[in-house]
């Protein structure tokens, strides 16, 4: 099956962080670190190495240093070159060419689904990937190219899912589907999708996780789904119209997560690459 190709992926970066407060207050929550490296870097670099070539950050008034830590650091890259420190510039210009920057508004934190459609259009008739900022695989391949993967072999959107203990249900996005047999593993015919259940009404232990390959046909219900009034659009309403009338798939993803919106898990993180940390790993070990 011929698809059209991904190159696009839009980043929506325009929440405010409310679960990271104080932290949150005065700085952007992609801009946290792990160890050395802010949040949004691991979404970015796990986008590009799936072979995404344009970026649509959407930011915020609030969110300036994360255009910043992409744009070119002009200045500092002076002030390096002066005391010859050519290792830190070489970085540096690594994260200003990963791929091609757009930055794009929204003026009032009215919803993820609000922020997708502020990239419409750029994205215009091009299936894309949707990245949220929190959320951080380490896996192999990269769990936004299992997705890409799917959507190339069924020519429909697809999104990520995670399996979590049924107690927990009541936190998520949970979906129930069928199992697909075939050549791709992990992946399920979606046919419902519910916002945080009561876990006796939970319909699965699937939760939606933030990593999604969305058509045209799915941005179109997007967009329908806009005009009805509600105070926040969200890409969840948007999915549960889209999957009564198409086909919507869920792959679950393979990989450790990390929810790095969220304090227990930004910590979880922290330790866990760490102890991968090309120069802190031997003394992080002995830490945690
Ligand atoms: P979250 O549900 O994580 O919301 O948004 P949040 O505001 O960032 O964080 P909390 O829950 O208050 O702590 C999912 C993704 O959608 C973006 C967020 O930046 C995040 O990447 N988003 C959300 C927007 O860009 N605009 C919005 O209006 C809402």
């Amino acid at each position: 099956m011929t698809t059209q190709k991904i190159t696009k992926a839009v980043i929506p970066v325009a929440g405010l962080g409310t679960r990271f407060l104080p932290a949150t207050k005065a700085l952007p929550k992609e801009m946290l670190c792990i160890v050395d490296k802010p949040c949004i870097q691991f979404i970015v670099e796990e986008a590009v190495e799936s072979g995404i070539k344009e970026i649509v950050l959407i930011t915020s008034n609030m969110k300036r240093a994360v255009e910043d830590h992409f744009d070119n650091s002009y200045q500092l890259k002076k002030e390096l070159e002066k005391s010859g420190k050519l290792a830190e510039i070489e970085a540096l210009e690594k994260i200003e060419k990963m791929a091609k920057f757009i930055f794009v508004r929204q003026h009032e934190p009215l919803g993820d689904g609000h922020a997708i459609l502020c990239a419409k259009e750029i994205v215009k008739d091009e299936p894309f990937v949707v990245l949220f900022g929190d959320d951080i695989y380490d896996s192999n391949p990269p769990a936004i190219k299992q997705l890409i993967e799917a959507y190339e072999s069924l020519n429909a959107p697809v999104i990520g899912l995670q399996e979590v203990p049924k107690e927990d249900t009541y936190k998520y996005g949970i979906v129930s589907g069928e199992v697909q047999e075939g050549a791709l593993d992990n992946l399920f015919l979606l046919n419902g999708l519910v916002e945080k259940p009561k876990v006796e009404d939970a319909p699965s232990n699937m939760s939606i996780v933030g990593k999604y390959v969305i058509t045209p046909a799915l941005l179109h219900t997007l967009i329908n789904t806009r005009k009805e009034e509600k105070k926040e659009l969200r890409l969840a309403d948007a999915m549960a119209n889209f999957l009564k009338e198409d086909r919507l798939y869920g792959r679950v993803l393979k990989g450790l997560r990390f929810d790095t919106g969220d304090k227990l898990g930004f910590l979880k993180a922290t330790i866990h690459f760490a102890k991968k940390h090309p120069v802190l790993k031997d003394q992080a070990v002995n830490l945690f």
